[in-house]
């Protein structure tokens, strides 16, 4: 039996695989989840796209980090995805991306989730630094972060030319010294 490591309520973490695709291909037809989500280039539309979507989550793996699915343990199938990307051995910086089906919002799914994977990250792995960049139009996504101990680092201006338009991604971080202090943490 896989052991689960990480649950909030009826919801748990496990590894992407290529029964996913479908799950992978609907949440990009949502133009409301992927409003600030990454660049155009994020939408995914063809199941070729989505393996290679979910190859690439699960490569991360392999280098000391990973993107888990979400899923609503009874059914197994895709709901979210959440986790850590781009990890750096020689400064142990890793970066965290999430997202969550439209239904799903606002039940305190991502913020749990985060939560638990930022303590996963200070005390499991040997991450210094976990790092997450947000459309500075994204509230909800800064409120998970925010709500987690992350702190604004700055702005990158005009970073990104989506939809037509130059935005303004806001950097926010967390480091290893500071999670230890952040009751927050305490995950229920
Ligand atoms: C942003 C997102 C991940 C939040 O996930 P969620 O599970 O709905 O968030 P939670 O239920 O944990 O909400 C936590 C807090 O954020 C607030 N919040 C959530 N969405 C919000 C929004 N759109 N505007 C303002 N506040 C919001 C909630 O009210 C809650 O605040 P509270 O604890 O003070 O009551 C989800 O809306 C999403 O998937 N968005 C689209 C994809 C995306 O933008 N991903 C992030 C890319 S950087």
């Amino acid at each position: 039996m896989i052991k689960i490591l990480f649950y909030y309520k009826i919801f748990s973490l496990r590894k992407p695989k290529s029964e996913d695709a479908g799950g992978f291909i609907d949440i990009c037809a949502d133009k409301e989840v992927m409003r600030y989500y990454g660049c155009e280039g994020a939408f995914i539309n063809t199941f070729e796209d989505a393996n290679k979507q979910i190859d690439w989550c699960n490569k991360q793996f392999e280098n000391n980090a990973g993107k888990w699915i979400i899923v609503e343990q009874e059914k197994d199938t895709y709901i979210g995805d959440i986790g850590f990307f781009n990890f750096v051995e020689e400064h142990r910086r890793v970066e965290l991306g999430y997202r969550l089906k439209k239904e799903y919002w606002g039940k305190g799914i991502i913020s749990n989730f985060i939560a638990q994977l930022v303590k996963y990250g200070f005390t499991k792995k040997n991450y210094n630094r976990i790092e997450a960049t947000v459309d500075e139009r994204n509230f909800g996504s800064k409120r998970v972060l925010l709500k987690n101990g992350f702190k604004l680092e700055g702005i990158l201006r005009e970073f990104e030319f989506e939809f037509n338009e130059f935005v303004n991604l806001e950097v926010y971080s967390i480091l290893k010294r500071e999670f230890t202090d952040i009751k927050s943490h305490e995950i229920q």
